[in-house]
C-alpha cells in the first residue's frame, strides 16, 4: 500500500515551473484538482563522521489559501540520486509554519533562527512552546511511511484571515543528517552517542550532565563523529529533495488538526518556560538500557514506556503515525477506556539500497480508520505507549506519535446525530 502510494499515482502532465528538479503535476481526484511540486532543500555538504543541523527559513512551498494532501522526502546526492540511510542518516526533518512582516528579506541558508519578529503559527499541541511545533517532520522512516490525507480532508494553510496584517506565512525546514561512512560504531553516530562525538559540553556552552551518554546535544550542527582511522571519504554535496501536494482550499473540504504527542511528556507546562528542559513537559528524547537475564524472564527484554496526556479538543480520527528509533517496535496511542486509538509499528530494512537499508527502521504503519468511526474527545485521558527492543542500549530514542483529527465528517447526520434519530424513533414508537 505504501510503495503503491507513490508508484501508482497517475502521472499527468508534468511542468517544469522553477529549478531543474521543481515541476508540478495536475490530477482530478474526488473533484478537486490536486497539484504537485517538487523542491530542494539548500544544499548540504558532509564528509564522513560530520554533521548538519541547519534551520532553513522561507524555504520553497506551495502558496494561497490551500489545503495539504501530502508531504514526501527524501536525501539525494547533486545527481538526483537516492542516499542509504548507512551513508547519509536522517535523524529528522521537520517543516514549521511561521508568520513573518512582509517586508523581512530571509534567505534560504541562514543557519540558526532568531526570534526578531517571527510569530509561531505551530500545531494544535501538545508540548510546552517551541517544542515539536512542527507540521511535517518524520527520520529515517521517511521513504515508505504513507503521508496522504483522504478526501475530502486536508490541512488548510494559507488562510488570509488567519495570517496577521503585515505578515507572510513562511515556512522553516530543519535538516539534521549524519554522514556514518567509515564510522568506527555506524549505531552508535546515529544514536548520538557523546563519547563517539567527543562532546561534553553543549552547543550553548553548558556542561551537559554526567549521566547523558547520548542524544541531540551531542550531535549538533558541525559536531564529528569518530570514524575508521585511515577511513578515506569525499565531502559530498546532498539536499532533502520534498514533494507537497495540495488543492486550493474549498468550503466543502474540512479541515484536520495537527497534534504531536509524545512519550516523555511527564505533563508539567511551567509558566512561560520553552524549549527542553527539566522543567518543561516534553523532554522528546529518552533511553533505552539493555535488559539482564533476570528481566529477560519477567517482560521479554522489552521497555515500555508510557505517559498519560490529555486530549485538548473534540474530533475525529484520520490519519495517525508514530515515530520510533532504531530498536523501536511499535507504539500504541490508547483512549480512555483502554480502546485503542491507533497502533503503528515499523518495517526494518533487509538490504543495502535506499529505502531498504537493513538495521534501520525504513518505515512506519499508519492508520486510516474509517472517518467517524473513532472519535476523542476534549478532555479525554489518552495513554501513549512507546516499545523498544532492550537487547543493546540506545540513547537519543524518540517516542512520538502524530495525530491529524477533524471536527466532522461529510456527512453529520450518518454518524454525529445517529442518537438522536434513535431516541426519536423510539418516541414515535412510544419507548420513551
Ligand atoms: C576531545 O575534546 C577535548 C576537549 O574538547 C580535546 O582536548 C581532545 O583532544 C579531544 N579528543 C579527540 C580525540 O578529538
Ligand atoms: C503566567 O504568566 C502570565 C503572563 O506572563 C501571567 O499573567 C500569569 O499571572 C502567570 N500565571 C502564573 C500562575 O504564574
Ligand atoms: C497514568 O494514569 C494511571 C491511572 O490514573 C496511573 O495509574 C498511572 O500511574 C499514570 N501513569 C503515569 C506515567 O503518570
Ligand atoms: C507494547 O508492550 C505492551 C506490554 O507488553 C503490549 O501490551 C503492547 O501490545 C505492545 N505494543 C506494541 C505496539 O508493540
Amino acid at each position: 500500500m505504501v510503495h503503491c502510494f507513490r508508484a501508482c499515482l497517475p502521472l499527468f502532465a508534468i511542468l517544469i515551473v522553477a529549478s531543474n528538479l521543481s515541476y508540478t503535476r495536475a490530477s482530478m481526484k474526488g473533484g478537486h484538482k490536486i497539484k504537485s511540486a517538487t523542491f530542494l532543500s539548500p544544499k548540504f555538504v558532509l564528509g564522513p563522521g560530520s554533521v548538519e543541523n541547519r534551520f532553513y527559513r522561507n524555504v520553497d512551498f506551495p502558496k494561497g489559501h490551500i489545503g495539504i494532501k501530502s508531504f514526501n522526502a527524501e536525501v539525494i546526492d547533486d545527481t538526483g540520486n537516492p542516499v542509504p540511510l548507512h551513508e547519509t542518516y536522517l535523524h529528522h526533518w521537520l517543516v514549521s509554519r511561521y508568520y513573518q512582516p512582509l517586508d523581512v528579506v530571509e534567505t534560504n541558508h541562514e543557519q540558526k533562527f532568531k526570534e526578531s519578529d517571527r510569530i509561531s503559527a505551530r500545531n494544535s499541541g501538545i508540548c510546552q512552546k517551541g517544542i515539536l511545533n512542527q507540521y511535517f517532520g518524520l527520520g529515517s522512516e521517511t521513504r515508505k511511511t504513507a503521508t496522504h490525507i483522504p478526501d475530502p480532508y486536508a490541512i488548510e494553510i494559507g488562510n488570509p484571515a488567519e495570517i496577521p496584517v503585515g505578515y507572510e506565512e513562511r515556512w522553516l525546514l530543519n535538516v539534521h543528517a549524519i554522514d556514518t561512512r567509515g564510522a568506527e560504531d555506524r549505531l552508535g553516530c546515529t544514536e548520538c552517542r557523546c563519547d563517539l562525538y567527543n562532546i561534553t559540553v553543549s552547543e550553548w556552552g553548558h556542561p551537559l550532565r554526567p549521566d547523558y551518554k547520548g542524544g541531540l546535544l551531542c550531535c549538533y550542527d558541525h559536531t564529528q563523529c569518530k570514524v575508521k582511522q585511515g577511513f578515506q571519504g569525499t565531502r559530498r554535496s546532498l539536499y532533502l529533495r520534498y514533494t507537497v501536494e495540495w488543492v486550493e482550499w474549498d468550503s466543502d473540504i474540512i479541515p484536520v488538526k495537527i497534534f504531536i504527542f509524545d512519550v516523555t511528556d511527564t505533563g508539567k507546562r511551567l509558566n512561560g518556560s520553552t524549549g527542553l528542559g527539566p522543567e518543561n513537559g516534553c523532554q522528546v528524547e529518552y533511553e533505552i538500557k539493555s535488559c539482564s537475564s533476570t528481566d529477560t524472564a519477567v517482560n521479554g527484554c522489552v521497555d515500555v514506556k508510557r505517559t498519560n496526556l490529555t486530549m485538548p479538543t473534540t474530533g475525529y480520527l484520520i490519519y495517525g503515525v508514530a515515530h520510533q528509533h532504531t530498536g523501536g517496535i511499535g507504539s500504541t496511542l490508547y483512549g480512555k477506556d483502554g480502546r485503542v486509538i491507533c497502533a503503528s509499528l515499523p518495517t526494518y530494512g533487509e538490504g543495502k539500497e535506499a529505502g531498504n537499508e537493513a538495521g534501520y527502521i525504513v518505515g512506519m504503519s499508519t492508520c486510516y480508520p474509517e472517518p467517524g468511526s473513532i472519535q476523542i474527545t476534549a478532555g479525554e485521558k489518552l495513554v501513549l505507549e512507546s516499545n523498544y527492543s532492550r537487547d543493546q542500549d540506545h540513547t537519543g530514542v524518540m517516542g512520538l506519535f502524530y495525530i491529524l483529527v477533524a471536527d466532522r465528517t461529510p456527512n453529520p447526520t450518518s454518524l454525529l446525530q445517529a442518537p438522536i434519530h434513535v431516541s426519536l424513533f423510539k418516541f414515535l414508537n412510544g419507548n420513551i
